[in-house]
């Protein structure tokens, strides 16, 4: 097996927020609460759950902008979850984040040379004329060109701007982009234009994702392995195909049965299963399996133990103890769970 680029075990991140008005004494919001997995070279794991489930503190965690509560980090072998700031300043150009809006990430009074240079200097410094070239190259990668050099970020379009974000996302040669949600705000035929651009440039060159969404669609585009999240944890980790094929848990395939099919066969066979309610609080999430109060197929025992892992397949887990709905074998090795 590979190492991975990417190695998360047991990660929590509980925020303990002393915003707000009844904030005062309350209890920690579990976002990402013991989520493990990894993610091979080159390899894209799409993450998808309803809003709130911990998604992009996950996404964030990882890269350290949020510190994590507890839990460990790998990048390339490297234990990083304790890195000092020096280290995490050098390990920023192997692992770059696209974000949904890239206005807010973009200097609002730098020009496009300015902004893809500032993250080419961060691998060295190059001459005037070779880093210009090398900007033009990026634009370019990303069906921008060079006329568009001396402009601001707020002189491009919603697409055009995702873009800008993706060059100088790939401008340090990145092992790993986490991809928040980057084609949300966009129009929907923008959306596609983007999607493909992200899949090109991906295979071209190779670079590992976390890519972060909503829509199941989309992440089936492009990821390799999916995992799903209900309120701070994995409920299932499978290879795309499996996992729209073949989903095991409830919460999974309620997500699945609120997705648009395209196949009809497919459409036929799938169960519908109707999310009722909302998202419970992640400060005060319920008992044992977290997905139980707004599951079908809940038993008493749901609310005791937390559900261990199942393994089903090759690389297709899943947490849920109805064996005759789920089925699998118990897994004891939590990074069982990884590539
Ligand atoms: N800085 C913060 N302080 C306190 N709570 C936070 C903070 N950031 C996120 N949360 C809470 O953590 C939980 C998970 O949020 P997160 O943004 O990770 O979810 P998400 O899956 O990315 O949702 P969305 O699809 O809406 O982007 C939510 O309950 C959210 O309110
Ligand atoms: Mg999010």
């Amino acid at each position: 097996m590979t190492e991975a680029i990417l190695e998360v075990t047991n990660l929590r991140k509980h925020y303990t927020s002393t915003r707000g008005l009844f904030s005062r004494g309350s209890a920690p919001v579990k976002a990402v609460d013991d989520v493990s997995f990894s993610i091979a070279p080159g390899e894209v794991l799409g993450l998808v759950g309803e809003s709130g489930s911990g998604k992009s503190t996950v996404g964030r965690t990882v890269l350290r902008l949020h510190e994590p509560t507890s839990g460990t980090i790998r990048f390339g072998g490297e234990d990083i979850t304790k890195a000092p700031a020096g280290r995490m300043r050098e390990l920023r150009r192997e692992m770059q984040i696209v974000f949904q809006d890239p206005f807010g990430s973009l200097n609002p009074r730098s020009r496009v040379s300015e902004i893809i240079g500032e993250a080419l200097d961060l691998l060295g410094s190059l001459p005037r004329d070779q880093k210009r070239d090398r900007v033009v190259d990026l634009l370019q990668q990303v069906g921008l060109s060079g006329d568009h050099l001396r402009r601001f970020p707020h002189e491009f379009s919603g697409g055009q701007r995702q873009r800008l974000g993706i060059a100088r996302a790939l401008a340090v040669r990145p092992k790993l982009i986490v991809a928040d949600e980057p084609v949300a705000a966009l129009d929907v035929s923008i959306q596609a234009q983007i999607m493909n651009l992200l899949v090109d440039l991906q295979r071209e060159i190779g670079v590992a994702m976390l890519f972060i969404s909503h829509d199941l669609g989309l992440v089936e585009f492009i990821a390799d392995r999916v995992m799903v999240m209900y309120l701070g944890r994995i409920v299932e980790v499978a290879p795309a195909r499996d996992i729209y094929a073949n989903p095991r848990h409830p919460y999974t395939k309620a997500l699945l049965s609120a997705a648009p099919v395209a196949d009809p066969r497919l459409a036929k066979r799938r169960e519908r299963i109707l999310l009722q309610g909302e998202l419970p609080s992640p400060a005060n999430p319920p008992s044992g399996c977290t997905f139980r109060t707004r599951c079908p197929f809940a038993l008493p025992e749901c609310a005791g133990e937390r559900p261990a892992y199942r393994k089903v397949a090759d690389q297709h887990f899943h947490a849920c103890i109805r064996d005759d709905i789920a089925g699998g074998e118990e897994v004891r090795e939590v990074m069982a769970l990884a590539t």
